[in-house]
């Protein structure tokens, strides 16, 4: 997909190639550092705020400075948007790491880096309507998966075991309960309620996952902020997974077995319609 020319790094906005990042750096070494990836529609950031705020949380619990308010740092997003002349569907990158530093554990005392790029990034118009394939797998990450870090490698793991397996998510369990994706949160539907694991802090806290439950309530739907078993999922109504890159996802199939004969169901659909109004989005990916 194609990356625009110019992102901003803590020293402000560069062409990309001239971008050079040392070898000693903190997360490149140890993951030792935090990111979002937002949502641009049509050249507008989408839920900025919530990812912003995000951020910092993720940030003050791995004790990392950010080097700007969260004010500067808007401006500077909306600055690079321009910069580039976004006007497609897009997502932005943004990273900001311990900083560069000879290779020890213990915190170093040199100023953070910081790098944010945007790509192109349609919609995934096709998935979207026909729902996507699922595997589940052992969640077997660290218990603070609300934090936003870069270490990714059981997510990387379980994301390749779905592709290998012709899926497109892995739906993680633990101690029978399902959690997140890899790279989403996971809801359910049953006899018109709607279900989701608990914003804990062994989850990511979606910045959809909180949208949709805003939508829900609005539209009167029962909604239920409670952990849910594995076999639950297999006998739901509906389940679709959230993520800023995939909005609201219809799961179709879970390990081999189909969900609601193999369709995205109706409230799935009534939230996803809800969404595209609610987002702004101009081009409906349901003709
Ligand atoms: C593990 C995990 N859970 C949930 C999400 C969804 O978060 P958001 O809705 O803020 O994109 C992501 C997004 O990348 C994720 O990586």
């Amino acid at each position: 997909m194609n990356l625009y020319n110019y992102v901003w790094t803590q020293d402000g906005i560069t062409a990309k190639d001239s971008l050079v990042y040392p070898f000693e750096e903190r997360g490149l070494q140890f993951g030792d550092g935090i990111y979002e990836v937002i949502r641009i529609y049509q050249g507008n950031y989408d839920l900025l705020d919530a990812h912003i705020e995000r951020l910092y949380r993720s940030a003050e619990a791995i004790r990392l400075q950010v080097p700007f308010n969260k004010e500067e740092l808007i401006t500077s997003l909306q600055n690079l948007a321009e910069k580039n002349a976004v006007h497609t569907d897009a997502k932005l990158y943004l990273q900001i790491t311990r900083g560069s530093a000879p290779r020890e554990h213990t915190f170093p005392d040199v100023p953070s880096n910081l790098y944010a790029y945007i790509e192109e990034s349609p919609r995934p118009a096709a998935q979207l309507q026909q729902g996507v394939r699922t595997i589940l797998t052992e969640d077997i990450r660290w218990d603070l998966c609300y934090i936003k870090s870069l270490n990714l490698l059981p997510n990387v793991l379980a994301k390749q075991t779905a592709k290998e397996n012709g899926a497109v998510e892995a739906i993680f369990h633990k101690d029978g309960q399902v959690t997140e994706g890899s790279s989403s949160n996971v809801f359910i539907v049953k006899d018109n309620m709607l279900f989701t694991h608990p914003a804990a802090p062994n989850i990511l806290h979606g910045c959809v996952r909180d949208r949709v439950l805003t939508l829900a309530a609005e539209s009167a739907l029962e909604v239920h902020e409670t952990t849910f078993s594995t076999q639950q999922l297999l006998d739901a109504d509906e389940v679709f997974i959230t993520s800023t890159t995939s909005e609201i996802m219809p799961v179709i199939e879970v390990d081999g077995n189909r969900i609601r004969n193999g369709r995205p169901g109706m409230i799935t659909r009534q939230l996803q319609l809800a969404y595209e109004q609610v987002s702004d989005i101009q081009q409906t990916a349901f003709i």
